[in-house]
């Protein structure tokens, strides 16, 4: 079959990477792509935000599968859009509804929805720009550190955590007067949970559903987790303290009761589903969901399932996914992102990248901000390459991608020495 794939960072390489090992596909187009994502595909330059141009393609090219690899086109609707429409009625597409989608395109939907639940997440309230007075009082009553959160997507910059009430007032009347444009007009303010973030993914049909493995990334952009947050800086899977039993809390508290919450409100998804949770003291809290894999987590998670994805997605987009059971690997896999100096500031693009002449056979590189000139591959964006590399254990994997962090040169490259710090 022929499948699209909307998206151009490492998650996209790496599902694309994954894709094009099933004996099922036939043409793999990724759109827009980037340097990677050419070397297992075809790229096109489509926008995943314009729908009609994504609807020629797919006639053209005689589609059958749309896999959407980020938030904003599901939170748009693209599923609803090519839904509606009887002739793509045999196209299987991987991505929730725009209703579904809302669980990550309104941080106020997904709070009222859990609250409605009873799935563990932080205490909470929501507020518009004409209720800023209560919102303060409601500051009043929390202490430090406080959590404010634009309620819309905000490209990951919609969280702010501040140390003292005085700042986060300063900050509350700055959201409310514009500062993350529409995304911050409602703001949600939480309580602040102390613990450690884990992230499970979760494949589902709306009604049955694979946990895939889970992950933890990294998202500041120094050592030690300080600096500013990123999209990412490095992840692993498995996760150690994430146990048996953790899992089992994770499964029975808020998997179940999120499927049961979108099938009783009628919400078609049939997609991913990852859950961004905080282990505060051994239980599992939501901190967030989002309603795609996470990127740089992809890169570690991908890689460890064991079998063929593409009657994964078939299944997924026909509800059948109750009649399959996943596979994975048992080893480690650690990513290291190699990132453009400067970023997540402003940082120069376009420096060529030397790779070395071959890859150890247990690391997979997976390009995200790349492109291809007649000069060769050059960077094109602050996060570049993902290095995935399996092991025994978290120690063995991660050294085996930071012996290729050293070998890929150019200019500005910088990259965390200490994925996996916490987790030894
Ligand atoms: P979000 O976009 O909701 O995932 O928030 C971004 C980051 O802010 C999370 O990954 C957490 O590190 C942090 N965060 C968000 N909400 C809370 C909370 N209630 N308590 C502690 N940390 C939080
Ligand atoms: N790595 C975090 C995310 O994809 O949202």
């Amino acid at each position: 079959m022929n499948i699209l794939v909307l998206g151009s960072g490492g998650r996209e390489h790496a599902l694309a990477w994954k894709i094009a090992q099933s004996p099922l596909t036939d043409m793999l187009y990724i759109a827009p792509g980037n340097a990677g994502t050419s070397q297992v595909g075809q790229n096109v330059p489509l926008d995943p935000g314009d729908f009609p141009a994504i609807e020629g393609f797919i006639l053209e090219h005689d589609i059958q599968m749309l896999v959407v690899g980020p938030e904003d086109p599901l939170v748009k609707g693209i599923y609803d859009y090519f839904r509606s429409q009887y002739r793509f009625s045999g196209l299987f597409i991987i991505g929730p509804s725009r209703e579904g989608a809302q669980l990550e395109g309104s941080k106020a939907f997904a709070k009222t929805f859990m609250q409605e639940e009873g799935i563990p997440t932080a205490q909470y309230r929501t507020f518009s720009a004409a209720e800023k007075e209560e919102a303060k009082k409601f500051l009043h009553e929390l202490s430090a550190p406080y959590v404010l959160k634009a309620d819309g997507l905000a490209a990951g910059k919609g969280v702010l955590i501040l140390d003292t009430l005085e700042e986060a007032e300063r900050s509350l009347d700055e959201m409310f007067k514009g500062k993350f444009g529409e995304a911050g007009k409602k703001v949600v303010i939480e309580e602040y949970m102390k613990g450690i973030e884990c992230s499970v993914f979760v494949l589902t049909d709306g009604s049955s559903y694979l946990v895939l493995p889970e992950a933890k990334d990294y998202k500041r952009i120094g050592e030690g987790d300080t600096g500013l947050n990123t999209g990412g800086m490095g992840a692993v899977s498995p996760v150690p303290f994430a146990d048996v039993e953790f899992l089992r809390k994770v499964e029975e508290r808020i998997i179940r009761p999120t499927i049961e919450g979108l099938k009783k409100r009628k919400i078609i998804y049939r997609g991913f589903l990852y859950l961004g949770l905080m282990n505060v003291d051994g239980d599992p809290y939501v901190v967030e969901y989002n309603v795609r894999l996470g990127d740089p987590e992809a890169e570690a998670v991908i890689p460890r399932v064991d079998q063929d994805i593409v009657p994964l997605f078939q299944a997924l987009a026909t509800g059948n996914l109750d009649t399959l059971e996943l596979r994975i690997h048992k080893e480690t896999v650690a990513t290291v992102m190699l990132v453009s100096g400067g970023y997540p500031g402003s940082y120069p693009k376009g420096k060529k990248i030397i790779f070395p002449a071959t890859l150890p056979e247990h690391t997979v590189l997976f390009h995200a901000g790349t492109k291809n000139t007649d000069d060769g591959i050059v960077t094109a964006g602050g996060r570049v390459l993902a290095i995935s590399s399996y092991g025994k254990d978290m120690q063995e994997a991660l050294a085996r991608s930071y012996e290729v962090a050293e070998q890929i040169e150019f200019e500005g490259k910088y990259y965390r020495k200490d994925i996996g710090f916490d987790l030894l």
